[in-house]
């Protein structure tokens, strides 16, 4: 039964209209947007999310949007006490805190559709690299000869550590932790596959790839844009404007909306093969 006829009883169907369809759920943690004009009705909103799923310890209340360089929301904490969690994505664990650093379960079939496309024996960097989603689905389902994350976060570095071990994938997959633009220049290796998975700020990254890129490899770059622009074919012109300025010829193999950021503007992600 959806939340909505869970608190039919209890709100009204102008205020029912106001709760957010949907929520998201991180292993145990229930991660919740319950707008002012309906707050009164928190409690009935907790009993009815704990009679829908009885496994959740803890459920976190947004407040405001994602924000800073780590990608954190702030939240309260509107039941239980406990803010870490494991999650199950596609056979392999994740520890995370939401509160503490980026996870999104949103994200897990686009890593699927990442992983399957690396071939054996690549070497693949995995820029902005969190809690370590990306290069360890890569690492669990395909495989690379390795995988490189780069991750700023300092307590996304401890959990991308705990989740190599968790694992077991110490071969392949390992953390530099810091700032992408101090770290890349001091790795000398060129990948034959790198992801840039910040979509807020990844183009202000390009001008690190020039000689960390194999000829024929791939780029895997994240960005926002609104729908008229991929329609209009704007937004691979712009990709390409944006490659070429940096020194990186590239064709555009494929884009696709991997999410949604605000009426009409959605997360693209831009596969490129450089040539
Ligand atoms: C949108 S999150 C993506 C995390 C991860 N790839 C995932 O899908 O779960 C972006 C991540 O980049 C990290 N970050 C932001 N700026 C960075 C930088 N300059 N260098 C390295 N990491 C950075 C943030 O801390 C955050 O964990």
């Amino acid at each position: 039964m959806s939340l909505k006829k869970l608190l039919e009883e209890k709100l009204t169907a102008e205020e029912l209209t106001k709760l957010r369809r949907s929520f998201e759920i991180i292993g145990d943690i229930v991660i919740v947007d319950i707008p002012d004009e309906i707050l009164h009705a928190k409690g009935d909103i907790i009993e009815a999310i704990l009679r829908k799923h009885k496994h959740v310890k803890t459920i976190l209340k947004k407040k405001g949007e994602v924000s800073g360089d780590f990608r954190i929301a702030n939240y309260e904490i509107i039941y239980g006490n406990e803010t870490e969690t494991i999650v199950k994505e596609h056979g392999c664990r994740f520890i995370v805190d939401p509160t503490k650093v980026y996870y999104s379960v949103k994200l897990a079939g686009e890593r699927e559709r990442l992983a399957r496309l690396v071939t054996e024996g690549e070497e693949v960097l995995v820029m902005f690299s969190g809690v370590g989603p990306y290069p360890i689905v890569i690492a669990r389902l395909s495989k690379p000869y390795e995988v490189i994350g780069i991750e700023l976060n300092p307590i996304a570095v401890e959990y991308f550590k705990k989740n190599i071990r968790l694992n077991k994938v110490e071969d392949k997959v390992s953390v530099v932790e810091g700032d992408v633009r101090d770290v890349l220049p001091e790795i000398e290796k060129e990948f034959d596959r790198i992801l840039m998975p910040a979509p807020n700020t990844a183009e202000s990254f390009v001008e690190l790839l020039p000689g960390k890129i194999k000829r024929g490899g791939y780029i895997h770059y994240y960005t926002f844009a609104g729908e008229e622009e991929e329609e209009s074919g704007a937004l691979k012109k712009r990709t390409i404007r944006l490659f070429k300025k940096n020194g990186i010829d590239i064709k555009v193999v494929n884009i696709r909306r991997c999410g949604h950021f605000a009426p009409y503007v959605h997360r693209y992600v831009i596969d490129l093969r450089v040539i």
